[in-house]
């Protein structure tokens, strides 16, 4: 096996576009968990092995003690402050400081509290799409997958809409680090946008200590008096990871999916048809084209894994939307089927204890936003390709144009 042909994950930006030819020729080829020197990583690509290695509590996520050395010494100095906030985000938190955060924070996206915000998350799609009405082309991403998640969270930390194109601003800025963390330029816009997030939020959480409010800045600040061991950090650090996590992801799987649907106009006949197969549509669009195509963890004791020896205190690179592709879960994976009955859950949201804390609310946005544009513009197709973020990792298109009829 040669090493020369294998994808050049960090640095081929044409993977960003379209990753899928390379999954698919790795799976032809039986390359599904080999060591990659260029990221310094274990690719793991097959569905058994991403979902057990994520369930696994040998594999750890957080990795900075590896991801250190790889940056040099005055780069690691200088975007301190930077790994420093990173290092509270509870995605990069193992057990027991995870569940400390988790167990409280999940509670602010259960299904109770996703259901009373529907009707809300409603009202903004329909105000969405009223101002586009008579639009002959609609690019859905500035008019309808990036607006409507952003205002909901903005609305549930209770931070005013004003300030989404700033917080949209840093947030792709930290995006990019988690994408690509050996990159010095990337780096220095992270660490300023790190340094953004950490006065806005302080300032936030300041106002609501003297007078408390009915958001979830608030409640996460009342954690502090039932959890005294989480501190300030912790809550500024967790708020950037919820404004974050909560819009850039479901305002890709909205876009994914309206553009998958634009792209199987029989699968858009059916939908129109059958409206009750929204749910469908948008768990195949999960699985179809994730917004979030790699996480990593790192290997916590030498072990053999189905047959691979793997190393201590090595990364592994898992990735979900290669392991949605694996063929032998998903017959006939490249294919875009809003009646599969998946022997299998896709594993976008991830798997295992990390699973992702706002599912129910991603979701329940992205059939929202789906089936109303459905409703109002039955009949589309794509006017021009689509236009991708530079982020291979969170994979979220920048502009999707749709030429959009109603009959
Ligand atoms: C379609 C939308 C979304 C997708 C595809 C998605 C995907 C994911 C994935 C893959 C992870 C785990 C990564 C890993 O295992 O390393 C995750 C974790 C997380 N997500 Fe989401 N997410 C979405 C929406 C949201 C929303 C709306 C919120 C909050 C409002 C949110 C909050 C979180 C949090 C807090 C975690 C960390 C959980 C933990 O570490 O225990 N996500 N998400």
């Amino acid at each position: 096996m040669t090493t020369t042909d294998l994808p050049d994950w960090n640095n081929d930006r044409s993977l960003v576009a379209d990753p899928y030819p390379a999954y698919r020729r790795l799976f032809d080829e039986g390359r599904t968990l080999y060591w990659d020197a260029k990221t310094d990583a274990y690719t793991v690509l097959g569905y058994r092995d991403v979902a057990g290695m994520l369930k696994d509590g040998r594999f750890l996520t957080n990795r900075m003690k590896v991801f250190l050395p790889r940056i040099p010494e005055e780069t690691r100095k200088r975007i301190q402050p930077l790994l420093d906030t990173l290092g509270h985000f509870m995605i990069y938190l193992d057990p027991p400081e995870h569940g400390r955060l988790r167990t409280p924070v999940v509670k602010a996206f259960d299904t109770r509290v996703v259901k009373n915000w529907r009707a809300r998350i409603e009202a903004v799609t329909t105000k969405l799409l009223d101002a586009v009405a008579g639009q002959e082309v609609v690019d859905v991403v500035p008019a309808l997958s990036y607006p409507l998640p952003i205002t909901m969270i903005s609305e549930m930390l209770g931070l005013p809409l004003a300030d989404a194109s700033q917080l949209k601003a840093w947030t792709n800025d930290v995006a990019s680090f988690i994408d690509r963390t050996t990159d010095p330029e990337v780096a220095k816009n992270a660490l300023h946008a790190v340094a953004g997030f950490r006065a806005y939020f302080t300032k936030a959480i300041e106002e609501r200590r003297s007078s408390p409010r009915e958001d979830l800045l608030s409640y996460l600040l009342q954690l502090r008096e039932e959890h005294p061991d989480i501190s300030d950090d912790d809550i500024i650090g967790n708020a950037v990871l919820i404004l974050a996590a909560g819009h850039e992801t479901t305002t890709a799987l909205t876009g994914n999916a309206l553009l998958a649907l634009a792209r199987n106009p029989g699968e858009l006949a059916k939908l129109r048809e059958r409206p009750e197969l929204i749910e469908g549509c948008i768990d195949e669009a999960l699985r179809f084209d994730p917004p979030i195509h790699r996480t990593g963890r790192l290997v916590s004791e030498a072990m053999e894994w189905n047959g691979t020896a793997l190393e201590k205190d090595k990364r592994v690179s898992v990735f979900l939307a290669a392991a949605n592709r694996d063929p032998s879960i998903f017959p006939d994976p490249d294919r875009f089927d809003i009646e599969r009955k998946p022997a299998a859950k896709h594993l976008s949201f991830s798997f295992g204890p990390h699973y992702c804390a706002g599912a129910g609310l991603g979701r329940t946005e992205a059939i929202v936003a789906v089936s109303e544009f459905v409703k109002r513009f039955p009949h589309f197709e794509l006017a021009g390709d689509p236009v991708y973020v530079n982020n291979l990792t969170l994979r979220c298109p920048g502009s999707i144009k749709l030429r959009v009829t109603k009959a």
